[in-house]
């Protein structure tokens, strides 16, 4: 008998495995598959469906039994027959709650397998749904046998979403199936598509008839060259024309298909801000009615709220969904400070600055959608100058605005930048195709708990968990499945599973077999298996002769990114891959701005090395220093230069780490490291220890 479980077992269900002989770890266990089930046993044995094999499914519609049939199908490579004796091999069974302590859930479910056929019951179709894909991924794990045992699962959370950024790079309609199916798989039951922003707007408006005529096309196939020629749009006709959009039928046929896999289309419609596609297409809709260089949308005008109501009315019609995403991001609010209308708002409503217009737009926003039946969710910004009254929050910038949208009552969507961006590096930088930035690997992703330092009474506000694929970086749809698998397992299985489960080397067990059956089935994955892992440097600390001494800043770090404030340089701790690990310190170089520290060992030591390592990644301007100077002396104000190096910032050079240091022979107690930007280029300077030995 083997037995795992999460939770506290149910007596009746404790009895029946207390019942059970033999040994176990098949194949086709629940042990193997991913989201890991709440809790499971196995008896020994298996059970192996042949064609031939029939299916009841009972007390549900003719839709869901279809939805659930296909599921099987699917899994199997056959069709199962219908049974017509009341003798079935899987048997599919919805009715009341059967005491199995599965909870409250319409997503949870119980399974027996026996030797001689499956039972899966619920008390909803979503749990028969979901005890068929547990049975399915059992089945492709044992290579198309079962485990015999029980499952009893339920998810951690109610929403386990996935979104998908078709804005800075169309993707078709048969990649976004495509990752359906593989949500199904992974029991994920949200797809939020970011069907809106300045690299094109991707989904027809029969109203406004500019955004697809227009707003949808631009001069540059990827969104580097877009950005790189200035940002421009083009006719649909022109020739040079790149991007596209879906129809309303297609997205309608999308949403249909999702809903055949219990998976719930949540559209985004950005603004006030990340809507340059649609004030180059409406003007008249920005404070300035100029083409280009509009983020915001003007919230002083009518015309905005007619725009954005129209939109919506078209979006709702298309898109059942009860959440309706809105945006609300990193709106600049500049225009607005100098805008006679957006003046004349504030003085109307009572606003006393930009933030409270914002929040006016988002509450004014809200009710529209509230009087439509839906529900408004919107990325943590919506919170500036008050939240909106029924809004859900996804928290993206940290963890904070959803722990205080938590704390004050209101559904949470986690999503934050560090453990759930999918589009920062995954593995060392250097080997992997360019990304925006960051190192986000599979353990750090499945180490992530959304409800960690979170007051008691907040817990329950944590409504989701989601994984987000911006897409900047990444131009195909092969290269959005490398970054996505094996990263939204780890999404999933901590969106699904008890908060208990955390053994990242049975997940990546997992995971890696998992990955190995997506690419047979025709997925890009990226190879969890030759994983190089984090920077060498970071292993270890450095013990060297600077350690733990004082640091003057004769400049000041950027505050944006302390690291461990002003004993970060001399701590001992050398960083990993990504800026963002709290081990490297920034400096802002523009010219006059640049890094300028002074080391005080606290007595006259023979030195024979000094150095600093520094890193670039181009996506979010980290450059390499154009100048070093290093100096050292036996008192602080007689310092003589040891070494000045100068570097030609290779501005081709994607992600690079590059030491700047002085060898030799010297005495001394004070040292001091310089650094310069480009003069020209500027950029941020990231390093995050001066060694010395
Ligand atoms: C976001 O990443 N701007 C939501
Ligand atoms: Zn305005």
């Amino acid at each position: 008998m083997k037995k795992y479980t999460h939770l506290a077992i149910a007596p009746a269900l404790a009895a029946a495995i207390a019942s059970c002989t033999g040994s176990s770890a098949l194949t086709g266990s629940p042990e193997n598959i991913i989201p890991l089930p709440a809790e499971y046993s196995t008896t020994g044995g298996s059970w192996t469906p042949a064609p031939g094999a029939t299916l009841a499914v009972e007390g549900v519609g003719s839709t869901d039994s279809a939805r659930i049939a296909a599921r099987l199908n699917e899994a199997l490579g056959f069709a199962l027959l219908p049974a017509r004796d009341g003798s079935a091999d899987i048997k599919i069974e919805c009715g009341p709650d059967d005491g199995k302590d599965t909870g409250a859930s319409d997503e949870a479910y119980s399974m027996t397998v026996g030797k001689d056929g499956v039972t899966v019951s619920a008390a909803a179709p979503a749990g028969l749904f979901y005890g068929a894909v547990t049975l399915g991924e059992m089945l492709k794990a044992g290579d198309g046998s079962a485990a015999c045992g029980t499952v009893t699962d339920l998810p951690r959370l109610a929403y386990r979403g996935l979104m998908l950024d078709v804005s800075r790079h169309f993707r078709d309609t048969a990649f976004i199936r495509k990752q359906i199916d593989a949500m199904a798989r992974l029991k994920l039951n949200n797809l939020h598509l970011h069907l809106t922003d300045a690299a094109g707007w991707r989904v027809e408006i029969k109203r406004y008839p500019r955004l697809t005529e227009f707003a949808a096309w631009r001069d540059g196939e990827t969104w580097k060259e877009w950005n790189s020629r200035g940002n421009r749009y083009l006719e649909a006709g022109d020739p040079d024309a790149r991007g596209g959009y879906y129809t309303q039928q297609e997205l309608k046929e999308l949403v249909d298909y999702a809903a055949d896999r219990y998976i719930n289309i949540i559209p985004e419609i950005e603004m006030p801000s990340h809507s340059e596609e649609v004030t180059a297409s409406y003007p008249e809709l920005s404070c300035t009615h100029e083409q280009y260089g509009q983020p915001d949308f003007c919230p002083g005008n009518e015309a905005t709220f007619e725009f954005i109501e129209n939109v919506l009315d078209e979006v709702m019609e298309i898109f059942p969904s009860k959440l309706i995403h809105i945006g609300g991001d990193e709106a600049p609010k500049q225009a607005w400070k100098s805008c006679s209308l957006c003046a004349a708002r504030m003085k109307k409503e009572n606003i006393a600055d930009v933030d409270g217009l914002q929040s006016y737009l988002i509450h004014r926003v809200e009710r529209y959608l509230n009087s439509k039946g839906r529900d408004m969710l919107g990325w943590d910004e919506i919170m500036e100058g008050g939240l909106a009254p029924n809004a859900t929050v996804m928290s993206w910038r940290g963890t904070e605005g959803g722990e205080r949208a938590a704390a004050d009552g209101h559904r949470v969507i986690m999503t934050p930048g560090r453990y759930c961006y999918l589009d920062g590096y995954q593995d060392a930088p250097a080997s992997q195709p360019e990304a925006i930035g960051g190192y986000l690997p599979l353990a750090t992703a499945y180490g992530y708990n959304p409800t960690d330092g979170l007051p008691e009474q907040a817990k329950p506000y944590i409504f989701g968990l989601q994984g987000n694929l911006f897409a900047e970086y990444i131009p195909t749809a092969s290269h959005a499945e490398y970054m996505l698998y094996p990263r939204m397992y780890a999404i999933a299985e901590r969106a699904w599973s008890p908060e208990s489960v955390t053994d990242y080397d049975d997940f990546k067990r997992r995971a890696s077999w998992l990955a190995a059956d997506m690419r047979a089935n025709g997925y890009t994955t990226f190879d969890i298996d030759n994983e190089i892992g984090n920077r060498p440097e970071a292993a270890a600390d450095d013990h060297h002769l600077a350690y733990g001494a004082p640091v003057e800043y004769n400049l000041k770090a950027w505050r944006n990114y302390p690291a461990n404030g002003d004993s970060t340089l001399t701590d001992g701790r050398h960083g990993g891959w990504n800026y963002n690990d709290g081990l490297w310190q920034a400096f802002i170089g523009r010219g006059t701005e640049r890094m300028d520290v002074v080391v005080d060992l606290g007595e006259e030591k023979e030195i024979t090395y000094v150095g600093a390592d520094f890193m670039q990644i181009c996506g979010p301007d980290v450059w390499m220093p154009a100048k070093v100077v290093i100096s050292a002396g036996t008192t602080r104000d007689n310092l003589s230069e040891l070494i000045s190096i100068d570097n030609k910032v290779e501005r081709d050079s994607v992600v690079s780490f590059k030491n700047f240091g002085w060898n030799g022979n010297a005495r001394a107690r004070y040292i001091r490291y310089e650094a310069d930007a480009d003069s020209v280029a500027g950029g941020v300077l990231f390093t995050d220890e001066i060694v010395v030995r």
